[in-house]
């Protein structure tokens, strides 16, 4: 049985390993590199390991393609497409469309169409169905499902087969398709009564950790006005065996998801005329703590940063890993930059972003650790200048939240 993934990134070539030990999976993206390089059996994403790549495609079960026409006679198409913000920090299914555009265009027999992408209730029924129709020039009857993605990049104890799956479908025969494909490769799926509610599940999943991160961190505001450590307080909340759930403060929210979903859940809300408050302004606090932390630092430094030399330090999103999409170091180094500083960033996971290289870890006036991965070396951290400030909380003898 062939099935498709549009989308090579980290979900989709994530699903697309999983997927190669049952079905014969062409691996659709639109980047011709990343399909060089992955039918070379390199892997460019955290935890699909191009060995395994490699025995993948030597054994016929994967290849990867940008070609519409290696769609064709697909059984299961699964979309995994980045789903952003406009530039008006808005949802853009830019993306979602121009996959809806190659499957229409290049399916000739009825499929199961499956999403992954993140977006708002309604996507499925009223975006994605209504566009595949459109580009198709044939009357095919295709089933549509929905089935969020929960994959965290990076992480060791939850992944693909172990976590928990939502799922629907717009009819019972896509419900029960969809739920036969994921039970080969997951061990707990979840069925919802509507796609509509797996994909709101998805966005209040995410939202939940924008508002918690958001009220932790106007809390290290507080703790820092009151003169007490926010760390010793949250332990000490974190006592607490119910009703509590203990988040950290930090620089801001980054990745793709948590700084983005909600925004799609407001965009609906506000769409159908329900308030959005809550989630707008959680979204406000965390963009605002970069500029918080520059200015503790830029009092901490005699209220000027003209001509300093600032290292930031980790400018991926999260620790160990590469990403760097929507990190919150942007914002600490827009605002290092508006004070006069000279800024520099270190960051070996990442090695280079923005056209410029992750610089040595020594010789600055100022660090500030925004993101701290494991290989980083605390004594190093703090001997790279004579004023470190950590963001993360995790570099003890320095200035802090
Ligand atoms: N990365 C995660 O941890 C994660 C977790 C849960 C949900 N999601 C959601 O999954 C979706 C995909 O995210 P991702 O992190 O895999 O993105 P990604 O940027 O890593 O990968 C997306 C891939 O899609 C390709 N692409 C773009 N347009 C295309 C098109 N029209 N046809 C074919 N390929 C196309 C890109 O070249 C890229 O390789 C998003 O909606 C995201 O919010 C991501």
């Amino acid at each position: 049985m062939k099935i498709s993934i549009i989308g090579q990134g980290y979900v989709g070539l994530t699903i697309s390993v999983f997927a190669s030990e049952h079905y014969e999976v062409v691996g659709f993206d639109s980047n011709q590199k990343i399909v060089d390089q992955l039918n070379m059996g390199i892997s460019h994403i955290e935890g699909v390991e191009s060995s395994r790549l490699q025995s993948l495609i030597k054994s016929g079960k994967y290849k990867a393609s940008s070609k519409g026409a290696d769609v064709q006679g697909s059984e299961i198409v699964v979309i995994a497409v980045p789903t952003p913000l406009s530039s008006e920090r808005e949802p853009d299914l830019t993306f979602v469309e121009a996959a809806c555009k190659t499957i229409g265009e290049n399916l000739t027999g009825p499929s199961l169409i499956i999403n992954e992408s993140t977006s708002f209730p309604g996507t499925l029924r009223n975006f994605i169905k209504p566009a595949i129709e459109r580009y198709s020039s044939n009357q095919i009857e295709h089933l549509y499902a929905i089935s969020p993605e929960r994959v965290d990049p990076g992480r060791g104890d939850f992944n693909q087969k172990n976590t928990p799956r939502l799922y629907s479908g717009l009819t019972s025969e896509a419900t029960t398709k969809t739920r036969e494909f994921y039970a080969k490769f997951c061990d707990t799926l979840v069925e919802v009564s509507s796609p509509e509610v797996a994909e709101a599940a998805k966005l209040f999943e995410n939202t939940f950790r924008q508002v918690n991160i958001a009220l932790v961190n106007e809390f290290a505001q507080i703790a820092h006005a009151l003169g007490i450590s926010v760390y010793e307080t949250l332990d000490a909340a974190n006592t607490k065996p119910y009703g509590f759930m203990k988040f950290t403060p930090s620089a801001g929210v980054g990745g793709h998801c948590i700084p983005v979903d909600p925004t799609y859940l407001a965009a609906v809300a506000e769409g159908h005329g329900a308030p959005a408050t809550f989630i707008r302004r959680a979204n406000e606090v965390n963009i605002a703590m970069s500029e918080y932390i520059v200015s503790r630092i830029t009092k901490d430094n005699g209220g000027n940063l003209q001509d300093k030399s600032v290292l930031v330090v980790g400018v991926a999103y999260k620790p160990n890993v590469a990403d760097v999409r929507e990190t919150a170091a942007e914002l600490v180094i827009q605002h290092l930059r508006s004070q006069g500083a000279v800024v520099s960033w270190h960051d070996d996971v990442v090695g280079s972003w923005k056209g410029e290289s992750s610089a040595p870890l020594h010789g600055a006036d100022i660090t500030v650790v925004v993101t701290k991965h494991d290989s980083m070396d605390e004594k190093k951290i703090l001997a790279s200048a004579p004023y470190v400030f950590d963001t993360t909380g995790k570099v003890k003898g320095t200035k802090g939240l």
